[in-house]
């Protein structure tokens, strides 16, 4: 399978990084074909302009930027979007990659794209434990999981949220771990 990893964190070594290297790792291993996107590292722009507001769904009319990365997208049949929880949500950088680039004609409305697998993992401070406290995982999964993958006619989805990132080292090496699996399995 061809998989899409979009990874958003300002920092190189981050653990949500370090997360996406192992995935991405693990999903080379079981023979799939990975294309990063590194949002910071391009310095992607997410802030929407009146260029990309939803048009007539015509792809040329959006504009060059969205045309490259809605190509890179559906140049692919499965997307995996890694980042950390910033306010229970994704950062504003990935939430402007989505806004502008996941847009009308292209992936939902009179849209016929190629992504048949969606994969969101998100690094929390919160543990398991005190996500589930405030039902902020059942949120979470209807506002990111169905809220962009269901509403995109993407049926095979998942949201994996990785708590407690400040437990320490043994802790996360447990989240790098299970990051590697999933990819073996995905
Ligand atoms: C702006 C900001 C907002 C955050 N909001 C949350 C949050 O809503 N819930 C949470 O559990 N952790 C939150 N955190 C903590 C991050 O999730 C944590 O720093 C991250 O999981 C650590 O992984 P990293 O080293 O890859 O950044 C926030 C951190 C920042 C910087």
């Amino acid at each position: 399978m061809k998989i899409l990893v979009v990874l958003c964190h300002p920092r190189e070594e981050s653990l949500t990084a370090q997360v996406a290297n192992s995935f991405i790792k693990g999903a080379i291993s079981n023979g799939n074909e990975v294309e990063l996107v590194d949002l910071y590292k391009e310095n992607f722009n997410p802030v929407l302009n009146i260029k990309d507001e939803p048009n007539d769904g015509n792809l040329l009319n959006y504009s060059q930027e969205v045309q490259f990365e809605f190509n890179r997208l559906n140049n692919n049949e499965a997307v995996v979007m890694i980042f950390p929880l910033w306010w229970w949500s994704m950062p504003a950088m990935l939430k402007g990659w989505v806004d502008r680039v996941w847009n009308y004609g292209l992936t939902y409305g009179e849209a016929s794209h190629n992504i048949k697998k969606g994969l969101l993992i998100s690094l929390a401070a919160h543990t398991q434990k005190e996500l589930e406290k405030r039902d902020y995982y059942n949120a979470i999964d209807t506002s990111l999981n169905v809220g962009i993958f269901d509403y995109n006619k993407i049926d095979e989805r998942e949201l994996l949220i990785l708590g407690g990132t400040d437990l320490g080292d043994d802790h996360c090496a447990k989240h790098i771990e299970l990051a590697y699996k999933k990819g073996c399995s995905f």
